[in-house]
């Protein structure tokens, strides 16, 4: 037996997509750098598995079929380089190598044209849905070239997530368009895990409630418009009690977030391209603020807040809340999806912002029900240069921004921080607005620069000499 895809890297997704490509009828054979790991996943396979274990990069190529299909699942930065130095020695023109990891776009572009050079067909696949995803049907999203995906496409769109209107799998574009979409993904996926950690401190430090009141409401939320993965995933986490003292798990989890580097990614290129995307920036940088625990023991013993007292009346106020929640997430897709359209128009991949929505519908981690809405403005307006302009998503904003007020204002008298719902609000405000005081930034900007400013009433380049005696 033969290989037919042959995967790099026996991480847990790397294990987890193995056993999903060969339930689907494909051969696999595997290979990882340390062979202990390979060993321990050979002997949980049941025998019958279709599974080639292998324990060097020889063995690895020899057991697969002549036309090599290798897709890498391994952590992103140096290590992608190192495999396919070691790959590129052996592999001959026609092999395709796919980097199912979580690769920066602008090295997936470097790392394709090199392989171009040599006549291999390089794809980055943006890979989404943890590690029960990649077991059962993940969503991808493909970049490179399209004559190499059309031979890889079978495999792909069987093992993706499955949806009435097609598989959670699609070649979006040429170059790095695959990896860019992921990591527009994990920005939004930023701001989603920051929106549900802000509404239950407001719940449980702002409003006092146990956490079991405040699991019950994630419980209704989680079937209501706001209907998600991520929602499903806060419901079940709040629920959770630690067996060894049968307290809430969350009050022993320590309040210092992690992070791999595609939140600080996305931040990178919106400044790069100059999109704003104030709601995924602030939550990037709300895991920093996390990340200096020592630091902020410390101020919590000088930087005294007044005391405030809730006001805002128990049921109304999660109502509202809910709908602050809401009309955030609805700011955070909208901030990924301008820097996504931005960049593929600058780097021309020309991705359908339509078919992303489509297959971010199922398998991702941000799958929502609120992506049907969102698709349909692109489906009308492949080219809406912002979801806020479209016309129907508008509306929705400009009817739930009143609750959405309350809960900023009540937030910022106690002194609870919601860095991603305030910046949200503020993009929003900022966004309608037909004035703003970028005026006064001009003017200051002249007077000790020189820098010159535009006007309202003529043409041209002004300068003013400000100090005059
Ligand atoms: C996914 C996720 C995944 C990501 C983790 C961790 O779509 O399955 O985006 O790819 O690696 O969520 O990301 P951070 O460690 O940066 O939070």
């Amino acid at each position: 037996m033969k290989g037919q895809i042959g995967l790099i890297g026996l991480g847990t997704m790397g294990e987890n997509l193995a056993l999903n490509i060969e339930s689907k009828g494909f051969p696999v054979t595997v290979y990882n750098r340390t062979a202990e790991r390979t060993r321990r996943f050979a002997e949980r396979l049941n025998r019958a598995a279709q599974i080639i274990p292998t324990y060097s990069v020889d063995e690895f190529l020899d057991s697969l079929e002549a036309s090599h299909r290798i897709l890498m699942m391994v952590r992103a930065g140096q290590a992608v380089d190192e495999v396919l130095s070691v790959l590129t020695r052996r592999l001959s023109p026609g092999d395709i190598v796919m980097d199912g990891g979580n690769s920066f776009f602008r090295d997936t572009e470097r790392r394709m044209q090199n392989m171009a050079k040599v006549g291999i067909h390089y794809l980055g696949v943006g890979i989404s849905g943890g590690a029960e995803g990649a077991l059962k049907g993940p969503c991808l999203m493909v970049g490179g070239p399209e004559d190499a995906y059309s031979l890889v496409e079978s495999t792909l769109t069987k093992i993706a997530a499955q949806l009435e209107d097609g598989p959670c799998c699609s070649h979006l574009g040429p170059g790095g368009a695959g990896h860019l979409t992921k990591m527009v993904h994990n920005g939004i996926e930023y701001a989603f895990l920051q929106l549900i950690a802000e509404s239950y401190d407001i719940l449980r430090y702002g409003l006092g409630f146990g956490i079991e009141r405040v699991q019950r409401i994630f419980e209704r939320w989680k079937n209501s418009e706001l209907s998600s993965y991520l929602m499903d995933v806060a419901a079940a986490v709040l629920g959770e009690s630690d067996s060894d003292t049968g307290r809430p798990l969350v009050d022993l989890i320590l309040d210092k977030a992690g992070q791999k580097g595609t939140g600080k990614w996305f931040s990178q290129t919106a400044m790069d391209l100059g999109v704003p995307t104030p709601t995924i920036d602030a939550s990037v940088s709300a895991r920093y603020i996390s990340a200096h625990r020592d630091e902020r023991l410390k101020a919590k013993t000088l930087l005294h807040i007044p005391q405030g007292e809730f006001t805002g009346g128990d049921e109304n106020f999660v109502d509202a809340l809910q709908d602050a929640v809401y009309s955030s997430v609805i700011i955070s897709y909208a901030q990924g999806l301008a820097l996504l359209k931005s960049a593929s128009d600058e780097y021309q991949y020309k991705i359908s912002l339509a078919e992303v929505c489509r297959i971010w519908g199922g398998g991702c981690i941000i799958r929502a029900k609120l992506l049907d809405q969102i698709r349909s403005a692109y489906v009308n307006n492949a080219d809406l240069p912002n979801l806020l302009l479209d016309a129907s998503v508008g509306s929705l904003l400009v009817n739930l921004q009143q609750n959405w007020r309350k809960v900023v204002v009540e937030a910022k008298s106690l002194g609870l921080p919601c860095p991603a719902i305030n910046a949200s609000l503020d993009y929003f405000d900022s966004y309608r607005r037909d004035r703003l005081p970028a005026n006064v930034i001009q003017a200051m900007r002249d007077y000790f620069g020189a820098h010159g400013y535009e006007r309202v009433d003529k043409e041209g380049r002004f300068h003013t000499e400000w100090l005059r005696d």
